[in-house]
């Protein structure tokens, strides 16, 4: 059975150790080391992009963007580049300008962010437009799902594609606590403290403990809708793209507890999550 932990990809072998502790940390630095992985998603879609369209993409929107890591890794890749982000929360956001785009010079005056919603309009069309870290789920009903989807569509530049990414499996509704050792010093710690069957709600926690025995108890909230992945695909057609694909994760057998690979490959069936306790893939929807 492959296993992946659930809103993580974590990106952190690259960072120097350092002494982690509840006082002074940074609960923004913490979700970036342990859930993100930047640098490889931006690559990931990039490819999928080229593989769909035959050519580089240029411009992307990151929607629920939080510290805008993805934009900020996305305008490294050329000088052509350019990003927009949207949040409704302004403090991730001033925290991504000072720590993501500050630092990359002039490559971060290519980026853009709007404390917005998500459903307000694109200032210029993108040919990626990501939803990551399954923040759609915070669109519950389908309306409103469906609200959003068309606004992407239309707004998308007329090759244009949009990715969203989701997980599931066997333990994707079970209300469970799971913990992962960071390579920066910390630890992880995903709660799914609640899923009721009847209209899918779903609450899940971040918290974060320390080597001292200290802890950052629940850093980060959701209150989410889990879909289903044939649901979502429902939607997305509804929403009027012209084709909608899955592409899942494969699993690495080179150690004993499988784990997710990090290569995603095209599935319409899903058969790559057949049986995982916790799966992980992408909708890719054309316009
Ligand atoms: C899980 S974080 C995602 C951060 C980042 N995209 C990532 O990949 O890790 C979710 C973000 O979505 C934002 N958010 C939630 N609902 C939103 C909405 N309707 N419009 C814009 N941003 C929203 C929250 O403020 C939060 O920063």
């Amino acid at each position: 059975m492959a296993k992946t932990t659930k809103n993580s990809r974590g990106g952190a072998s690259r960072q120097p150790k350092r002494r982690y502790t509840k006082k002074g940390a940074d609960r923004y630095e913490l979700y970036q080391l342990a859930v993100q992985s930047a640098e490889h998603d931006v690559k990931l879609v990039s490819r999928i992009y080229r593989r769909l369209r035959g050519r580089e993409p240029v411009g992307l929107r990151e929607d629920f963007c939080g510290t805008a890591q993805l934009s900020a890794e996305w305008v490294k890749l050329g000088e052509q580049r350019w990003a927009e982000g949207y949040d409704l929360d302004p403090e991730p956001l001033s925290w991504g300008r000072k720590h993501n785009l500050d630092p990359l010079g002039a490559a971060g005056s290519r980026v853009v962010l709007h404390q917005d919603d998500v459903r307000a309009r694109s200032r210029r069309r993108p040919d990626v437009r990501l939803a990551q870290n399954f923040s759609w789920w915070y669109l519950k009903e389908r309306a409103e799902l469906l609200d959003y989807l068309q606004r992407v569509r239309r707004e998308l530049a007329d090759d244009g594609i949009f990715c969203m990414d989701i997980y599931g499996g066997l333990e994707a509704p079970e209300e469970m606590v799971e913990r992962r050792k960071i390579d920066a010093g910390f630890t992880y710690i995903w709660e799914q403290e609640r899923y009721l069957p009847g209209d899918a709600e779903y609450r899940c926690h971040i918290s974060f403990e320390f080597k001292d025995g200290t802890k950052l108890k629940r850093a980060f909230t959701y209150d989410w809708r889990l879909w289903t992945m044939a649901e979502a695909k429902d939607v997305l057609r509804d929403a009027g793209f012209s084709e909608v694909q899955s592409w899942f994760e494969g699993t690495d057998h080179s150690t004993k507890e499988l784990s997710g690979s990090g290569i995603y490959y095209p599935d319409a069936k899903g058969r790559l999550g057949r049986d995982c306790a916790g799966w992980l893939a992408y909708l890719v929807a054309l316009k």
